[in-house]
């Protein structure tokens, strides 16, 4: 107890110690520990955690299974810089995800981070077809390096002062029904999104100038969107069509989160290339970039490297983590709970004018929060109200959305009913709280 009042009274020095860029994010909470779907706090408190590190630990906080896997490499080798060394952990890996992929994705460069992971589809999608442009998504985000930030168009603040971005980047709009100034139906979303491809084609980018595509199959950080059901194949049209490499972002839709290991499944189609991170590894760094052999083999030796990627301790906590998820039959898990959570939010929806739409596929779910009785004016103010208090009452969510106005739920998909009722009855509470004011 000593030690844990040493530590709140250490976080008093967050401001003197960690970069405001992001030591300024919410909620900042004092963990001491944390387990399967909860937090443990400094303070004593306990959180039930619906936001899984950020869509990470899909296995739930510290599985013992996964955390053993990785004490053990840990006693054999920390560190291998693949290439000079190979350890078994990254090619059992390599086994692991073959079977679990859409066919034919079956060779990998590994780095540590999505971010990294994003870069490297770039990189290849250039590298193999020689052409320059990329076209990707607005309210896309792909991480915070250079080229990952390039193709992030989520906030304007994410780009502030950082121009000139990386050359050859093109934004088409995502398919986001429920703000199309088309018309509100995915059908409607869709169209209006092909028409502006096609705009992008004629007046600013020949199709045979493109590398690829890049698409997050289920929008994150832009707020939780689900495309209309058949974008994802109409993308696929255009790329074959015209010699174009379809690369989605499966950072936070991947391992399980949409139901099905990957999003590619759950919408039925293959990507050239796949970038994945964050429920690879259940809480270690590592990312992949993942095509098939044909195309990876003409990624020329030298071309691109890393020194840290697909460490031994992240590749075994992979191996594990694919272990999980199929023997725990989690998949069917988070489809079965997702549905529960979606029910009661659509519950909500009918209770609370001010959510403007409830939405999600598996365990990746959200709230738009917007002004009662406007058209649809979004209302961050309300999204950081209804996340203050459940915090306040032992639940944690968190935001996402271009204007902040989505409340986003991530539960690790070990999420059990109790859970999942207990969370809806605590977001009833502070919704009920929220609208009084
Ligand atoms: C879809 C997507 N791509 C890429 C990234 C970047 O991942 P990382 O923060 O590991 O670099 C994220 C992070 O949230 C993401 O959601």
């Amino acid at each position: 107890m000593a030690d844990d009042a040493d530590f709140l009274d250490m976080m008093k020095q967050i401001p003197d110690l960690l970069a405001p860029s992001l030591a300024e994010d919410w909620p900042e909470l004092p963990t001491v520990r944390a387990e399967g779907a909860y937090l443990y706090l400094a303070d004593g408190r306990r959180i039930l955690d619906f936001t899984s590190g950020i869509g990470v630990t899909n296995t739930g906080h510290n599985h013992p299974r996964v955390v053993a896997a990785a004490r053990k490499q840990m006693e054999d080798m920390v560190h291998s810089a693949v290439g000079i060394t190979i350890h078994k952990t990254l090619l059992e890996l390599c086994h692991g995800l073959i079977e679990v992929l859409p066919e034919g994705l079956d060779m990998f460069f590994f780095g540590n981070s999505g971010a990294e992971a994003v870069e490297g589809a770039v990189k290849l999608a250039r590298y193999v077809t020689q052409r320059p442009g990329i076209i990707a998504f607005e309210g896309g985000f792909h991480g915070r390096s250079y080229g990952a930030a390039s193709v992030t168009s989520v906030k304007a603040k994410y780009r502030d002062h950082y121009e000139p971005f990386v050359p050859g980047i093109y934004f088409a709009p995502y398919p986001y029904a429920y703000r199309c100034p088309f018309g509100n139906s995915p059908d409607a979303a869709l169209e209006w999104t092909l028409y502006h491809i096609e705009k992008l084609f004629q007046h600013q980018i020949l199709p045979h100038n493109v590398a690829a595509f890049l698409v997050e199959p289920v929008q994150g950080e832009g707020g939780y969107i689900v495309p209309p059901p058949d974008f994802l194949k109409a993308l696929r049209q255009i790329c074959d069509q015209h010699g174009i490499l379809l690369i989605m972002d499966e950072v936070q839709c991947g391992f399980g989160r949409t139901g099905q290991m990957f999003a590619a499944q759950t919408f039925g189609v293959k990507p050239d290339i796949l970038s994945v991170a964050k429920g690879i590894a259940s809480g270690f760094p590592l990312g992949a970039t993942i095509a098939s052999r044909d195309l990876m083999r003409q990624w020329k030796a030298g071309s691109h490297g890393t020194t840290f990627g697909g460490n031994p301790l992240s590749c075994a906590a992979g191996v594990a983590t694919l272990q999980v998820i199929r023997e725990e039959n989690l998949l069917e898990n988070c489809r079965q709970q997702g549905k529960r959570f979606l029910d009661g939010l659509l519950a909500l929806q009918k209770k609370y004018p001010m959510i403007g739409e409830a939405r999600g596929l598996g365990c990746m779910l959200a709230i738009e929060m917007i002004v009662p009785g406007s058209d649809k004016e979004p209302n961050p103010q309300a999204a950081m109200q209804v996340l203050e208090q459940c915090l306040q009452k032992g639940f944690l969510a968190y935001m996402a959305g271009t204007y902040g106005q989505v409340v986003r739920f991530i539960p690790p998909l070990i999420v059990t009913a109790a859970q999942v009722d207990e969370a809806l009855s605590i977001l009833d509470d502070a919704l009920a709280v929220v609208s009084r004011r």
